[in-house]
């Protein structure tokens, strides 16, 4: 018996910091065109880089996006990228798609003003879900622009679409902070924008360039899961629908849209053909399955759906952890469950999580609770983006049902030592299944 906590206990040590820590920030800076210019923007408080703090984040080609939304005033440029080959570790922030974009002048909104999170799809574009909105986290909350879908092309960078959400689609406590676009027909995909506020999805699609409300009861929090303990920061959150993932598609067609609201610790499921037809969205309440649950303390942000492996990556936001669930599983159970990364120092709320084309796993943590409720310690690194091939992160955890190696392998001898220690995780956690499988007959 004692032989065999040990194994667990190797196994659940391996399984947990496959993560590197790719770029950090104390503080973000941006790149302006000449120091002079960097000097009189701090000194006009358009920057104060204080109120900066990076939130979601993509990866394409050689670029990864981050955006910066304006909870406080003095935000530089709302979305931004870095170059992946910077071997800096906190590379200066270069706006997107220039500074142009976002500049906030007396008469006329900045083309971008305050996008939580954007998509990359595998067309090439990119999709950018704005709020419109201006210092939310202060009594001068200002609208500088309705709630719009902006679309630009990543070959070229420019916005292709403008899409303003109708005013009858947005609601009094709307806010929307997280989109899944659906991509496989390049000239027929669909946008699945959360309101977390006023619990609803609207889909945007881009062939009639229409959207559409879709309501259901699932979308609302579980109002016994409103408490939230963030390293000891403690705060009540009443955020609905939020993680929203999509599976590849069916022989239909159609994704299943894995969700969740933010303040609950339920997970559940609805395939996009019943949100794909507005007519068919009013009387499909039945289509919707609830999964399971990630038991106590398991509210959970972002999620985000690997296609080729099938798994399904998640933040634990009160455990500072990145957890994951293959969705090829039968059942949505604790056992079923694996922990990819936990730290409370380097994974203190993390707030994005990505798999790029390249099969790596992106992870944005950015201690957003102590940003908004109390101050950074701006001598400490507050943000950091962490990464991992997605094979090397689940590996030993219960999504490795099976050895997924990544088409990028190159074996060299460390590779090679790995790998075998690798199969003997895999061998552990086959036992450690049969275990609990045995446990629970
Ligand atoms: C990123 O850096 C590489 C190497 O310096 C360069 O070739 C490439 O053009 C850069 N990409 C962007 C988007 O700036
Ligand atoms: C940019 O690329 C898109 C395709 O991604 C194309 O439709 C558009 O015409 C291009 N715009 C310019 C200005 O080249
Ligand atoms: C909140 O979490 C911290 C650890 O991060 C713990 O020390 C504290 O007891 C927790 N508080 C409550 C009320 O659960
Ligand atoms: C983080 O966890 C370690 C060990 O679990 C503990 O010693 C340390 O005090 C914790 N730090 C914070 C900031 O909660």
């Amino acid at each position: 018996m004692e032989k065999l906590l040990l194994f667990l206990l190797i196994a659940r040590t391996l399984a947990m910091d496959n993560l590197k820590v790719a770029f950090q920030w104390k503080q973000v800076d941006f790149e302006y065109p000449t120091e002079e210019a960097r000097q009189s923007a701090l000194a006009s408080k358009e920057f104060i880089p204080e109120n900066n703090l990076p939130l979601g984040l993509e990866v394409h080609g050689d670029r990864l996006f981050i955006t910066v939304p304006r909870w406080r005033s003095g935000v530089a440029a709302s979305l931004t990228y870095i170059n992946l080959s910077d071997s800096s570790e906190a590379p200066k922030l270069r706006p997107y798609p220039s500074w142009e974009a976002h500049r906030i002048r007396p008469d006329q909104p900045p083309e971008i003003v305050s996008p939580f999170r954007v998509r990359a799809d595998k067309c090439g574009r990119l999709w950018v879900l704005d709020t419109g909105l201006e210092n939310i986290l202060s009594s001068d909350t200002k609208s500088l622009a309705p709630t719009r879908l902006l679309v630009y092309s990543l070959r070229n960078d420019t916005l292709l679409r403008s899409y303003v959400i109708p005013d009858h689609q947005i609601k009094t406590d709307s806010f929307f902070a997280n989109l899944a676009v659906e991509d496989h027909d390049c000239g027929d995909s669909f946008a699945y924008l959360g309101d977390l506020g006023k619990p609803a999805i609207i889909v945007y699609s881009w062939k009639t360039g229409e959207s559409w409300r879709v309501q259901h009861n699932f979308f609302h929090i579980d109002p016994l899961s409103g408490e939230f303990n963030v390293s000891g920061i403690i705060f009540e959150w009443t955020d609905g629908v939020f993680g929203l993932a999509l599976s590849k598609p069916d022989a239909e067609g159609f994704s299943t849209l894995y969700f969740h609201p933010l303040t609950s610790t339920n997970e559940f499921s609805v395939s996009t053909k019943y949100l794909r037809d507005e007519n068919l969205a009013k009387s499909s309440f039945h289509m919707y399955k609830h999964l399971g649950s990630r038991g106590p303390k398991g509210q959970s942000g972002v999620s985000f759906l690997d296609q080729k492996t099938d798994v399904l990556f998640y933040s634990l936001i009160n455990l500072n952890a990145v957890a994951c669930w293959r969705t090829t599983n039968p059942a949505y159970t604790m056992e079923s469950q694996g922990r990819i990364y936990m730290s409370n120092v380097t994974m203190v709320f993390p707030n994005d999580i990505k798999v790029d084309s390249n099969d790596n796993l992106w992870v944005l943590s950015d201690r957003l609770p102590k940003f908004m409720y109390d101050v950074l310690d701006r001598n400490d690194i507050n943000f950091r983006i962490l990464t991992a091939p997605v094979a090397d992160a689940i590996r030993g955890t219960a999504c490795d049902s099976k050895l997924v190696i990544s088409p990028k392998f190159k074996p060299s001898l460390g590779d090679k030592e790995r790998n075998s220690v690798a199969k003997i995780e895999v061998k552990l956690s086959l036992f450690i299944f049969l275990l609990v499988a045995i446990r629970n007959l």
